[in-house]
């Protein structure tokens, strides 16, 4: 298992992106949990953010590529408006332990 960050980096909620082991990462903080998703929109493999660290909407509620404002639900990654509707960003086992982010695969 690889340590990805501190819990204390993301804000809650809110988002973070990495650079990871030559990958582009981001992690959503939310209800209490923690996603993890290779920075990858599943339509263009392009990376989802303009500004560092900004993966949500306008309410945080739900991730938003900044080009096309397409739409993915925070817990599955499924994008549900947008010009990839119905596919799903990859996702990166995690889990919160002893207050880090660890990577349960790569
Ligand atoms: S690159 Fe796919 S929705 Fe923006």
């Amino acid at each position: 298992m690889l340590t990805l960050c501190s819990l204390n980096d993301i804000p809650e909620p809110g988002s973070k992106g990495f650079k990871f082991q030559d990958k582009s990462l981001f992690a959503v903080r939310a209800r209490g949990e923690v996603f993890v998703y290779q920075n990858s929109c599943p339509h263009l493999g392009i990376e989802l953010n303009w500004q560092e660290d900004q993966f949500l909407d306008y309410d945080d509620s739900l991730i938003q590529c900044a080009t096309h404002g397409a739409l993915f639900i925070i817990e599955s990654g499924e994008c549900i408006a947008g010009p990839c509707h119905g596919k799903t960003l990859i996702k990166v086992g995690s889990k919160i332990e002893n207050g880090y982010v660890v990577l349960t695969e790569e």
